[in-house]
């Protein structure tokens, strides 16, 4: 199938872009490079064997999207472009609001106009707001908490309305909960700008010697160890979900969320002890007051997945790690 990234330069799309590749799909990519840069392609190149094709442009600009849908024949699209940093969006709101509501309302456009109407769409577990019961599943009640999640939240409503116009669409909204890890190769991973929001790229910054420690908000949270609790996912399972949800979307029409989830939650200090044995390096610490906005604990039920699209999450935590810091004490660092 010929199939759209739009973000594949980023972290998730990046390594989508090697699976379905992998897979014997046909990839192209738009690309703003907002928030990564031209020598992933290079490294895609060296991972699939072959050049995958590049179109460096904004998914607002619904000509530029049209063209490149028609050059390449695209029959299906995995939206993962967008701007994903949650205290940024409370600073630049409208930034966020143009980039992903505006991005994707461009996109769908774009997509009717090409008669595209297939698109896996990267949601996030931050629409369940502060969790009322554990594990969250689809149908825990939705909320926003910040205007990033509220991005999430009107763009997987809007998906819907869409849906219920016209039986020729087809969505998923895949909910992610914390993706971590790096491919296999080495040679793909998390490279964020600047100091690092998610713990992880922060906890191997540390291991690699960027950082001098890591800051623990809170250890005082109704947990096993006072720390936080996510669902941390590797990035290798989470893209293997949107093939499955790709074929998914070849019998089913409308509209569907789906979490990407292992089911399992881990501790702040659960992760910085596996990192430090990945690592074989220290991981020095200190506990610092709650950061603001953040949950005890968050995870999955990952069985809609399982029931809809055949997927489960394979990969333990030690394979993230490894995977993480093979990533990091290369290229990544
Ligand atoms: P990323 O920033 O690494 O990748 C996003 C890519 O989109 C970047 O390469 C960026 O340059 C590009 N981009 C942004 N705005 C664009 C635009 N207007 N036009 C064209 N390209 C644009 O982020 P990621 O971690 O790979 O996340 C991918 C998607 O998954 C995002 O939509 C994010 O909100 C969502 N998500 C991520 C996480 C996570 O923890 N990483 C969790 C839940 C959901
Ligand atoms: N943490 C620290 N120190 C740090 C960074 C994080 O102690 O330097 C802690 C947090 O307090 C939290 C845990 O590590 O307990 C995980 O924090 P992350 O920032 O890595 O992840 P979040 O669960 O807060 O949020 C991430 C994304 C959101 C997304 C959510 C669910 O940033 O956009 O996962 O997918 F919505």
């Amino acid at each position: 199938m010929n199939v759209l990234l739009t973000g594949g330069a980023g972290f998730i799309g990046s390594h989508a872009a090697a699976m379905l590749a992998e897979a014997g799909h046909y990839v192209v990519i738009v690309d703003n490079l907002s928030n990564s840069d031209a020598s992933v392609l290079r490294r895609l190149e060296r991972v699939c064997g072959h050049p995958l094709p590049f179109v460096e442009g904004d998914i607002r600009d619904s000509a530029l999207m049209r063209s490149t849908m028609k050059q390449h024949g695209v029959q299906s699209v995995m939206h993962f472009a967008g701007l994903k940093a949650v205290g940024e969006s409370n600073e630049k709101p409208l930034d966020y609001y143009s980039n992903n509501v505006q991005g994707t309302i461009s996109l769908l456009q774009a997509m009717d106009q090409c008669d595209v109407r297939q698109l896996v769409f990267s949601s996030s577990a931050t629409v369940y707001g502060q969790p009322q019961y554990l594990p969250l599943d689809e149908a825990h009640p939705t909320s926003a908490t910040n205007p990033y999640g509220r991005t999430k939240l009107h763009i997987e409503e809007m998906l819907r309305d869409v849906a219920a116009s016209s039986a020729q669409w087809r969505f998923v909204c895949l909910r992610y909960f914390n993706p971590v890890g790096a491919h296999s190769s080495g040679l793909l991973g998390e490279a964020p700008r600047g100091t690092p929001n998610n713990l992880m790229p922060y906890v191997a910054q540390v291991a690699v010697g960027t950082r001098a420690h890591l800051n623990v908000w809170g250890d005082d949270y109704d947990t096993p160890d006072g720390t936080g609790v996510r669902d941390y996912i590797h990035v290798m399972d989470l893209v293997e979900g949107h093939l499955a949800a790709l074929n998914f979307l070849q019998d089913n029409a409308g509209w569907s969320a789906i979490n990407l989830g292992t089911g399992t939650g881990y501790s702040v200090l659960d992760m910085v002890k596996a990192f430090e044995q990945a690592s074989q390096r220290a991981v020095p610490y200190s506990i610092k007051p709650r950061r603001q906005g953040d949950v005890a604990s968050c995870y999955a039920n990952p069985q809609l997945a399982l029931n809809k699209l055949g997927w489960r999450a394979t990969r333990s935590l030690q394979d993230m790690c490894d995977s993480a810091w093979a990533w990091q004490s290369n290229v990544g660092k």
